[in-house]
């Protein structure tokens, strides 16, 4: 039977005590909303994990003023479902008076790589992920924590907060899943109307257009390769391209020649929609 808990005391006392027990415990911290791209982590950790926590929390601190956190889709009970049909074995979901009970006064703040790609249009929105991750390691401290390729950033910024901070976990990191035709499941995705769905794919053909300069064509210039993604990305009419880049894989600087392993990363407005996608490429 899974648990259900609210309450970051009672998370605390029964995490103790499974440690105590010497029960490898993994982590996949969630926002809810859960579709197979959260469900590949669960199962990975499953797999490599004795007891396995999913949290959801819609976490208020992430979002910025204009952004979406009022219609965040909240879905408890079918998460629910879909938690226990992977054999989790807690699901931790506080309030936001449970987790932020008072405004709080302490952040994790990170420089310069927070500044980057996403941080770029998302002011103050790392800030808010790492203090929430920093918390969620305190409450239930896991041995290991799950985390997707589709936030690439985010998994290089809770890395440097880990080797920084001496969290005591070890971060994996989980491929990309994606719908049949290409487009990376997210849980905005639902936001789309059906002819902003048929145009979001131009996200992923903007990658294999990358991916095709650089692995077939040999194209070493990044800004040839940005090119011609906005080319791609700009045939659609309800496109509008956030960014475009071709970064370091570890540091996220932005190179213009590419020599060895790339990461290309955009992020895209389709409608009102904010899709991001990414791809390493060598
Ligand atoms: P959320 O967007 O719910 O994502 C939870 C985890 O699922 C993240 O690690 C994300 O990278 C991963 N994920 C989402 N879509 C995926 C896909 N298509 N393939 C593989 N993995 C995917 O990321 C967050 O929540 C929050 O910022 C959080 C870390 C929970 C902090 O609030």
């Amino acid at each position: 039977m899974m648990r259900i808990i609210e309450k970051v005391t009672e998370m605390q006392k029964l995490m103790d005590s499974l440690k105590c027990r010497g029960k490898t415990i993994g982590l996949v911290p969630t926002m809810g909303a859960l579709h197979e791209g959260h469900l590949y982590l669960v199962k990975y950790a499953v797999r490599e994990s004795e007891v396995v926590v999913v949290s959801i929390f819609v976490n208020p601190l992430q979002f910025g003023q204009d952004e979406d956190y009022k219609k965040y889709p909240r879905t408890l009970n079918n998460d629910s479902s879909l938690c226990e049909k992977e054999k989790v074995d807690v699901l931790f979901c506080p309030s936001v008076q449970e987790l932020y009970p008072v405004k709080p006064l302490t952040y994790i703040d990170m420089m310069g790589l927070t500044d980057k790609l996403c941080g770029k249009s998302r002011a103050g929105h790392f800030r808010g992920v790492c203090t929430v991750v920093g918390k969620l390691f305190n409450i239930i401290k896991p041995h290991n924590a799950y985390f997707g390729q589709k936030d690439y950033q985010q998994f290089i910024v809770i890395k440097q907060m880990v080797d920084d901070l001496n969290f005591n976990v070890k971060l994996k990191m989980c491929p990309i899943v994606r719908e049949k035709d290409g487009l990376a499941l997210s849980s905005r995705n639902r936001y789309l109307s059906p002819a902003e769905r048929k145009q979001a794919l131009c996200l992923k053909e903007a990658l294999d257009k990358a991916k095709y300069l650089i692995r077939n064509r040999k194209e070493k210039k990044a800004s040839n390769v940005i090119n011609e993604m906005k080319k791609v990305i700009e045939r659609q009419p309800f496109s509008r391209i956030d960014y475009i880049e071709v970064c370091d894989s570890e540091t996220l600087e932005k190179i213009t020649l590419i020599k060895g392993k790339a990461l290309v990363a955009l992020a895209v407005f389709i409608g009102k929609t904010r899709l991001i996608d990414n791809d390493v490429i060598s």
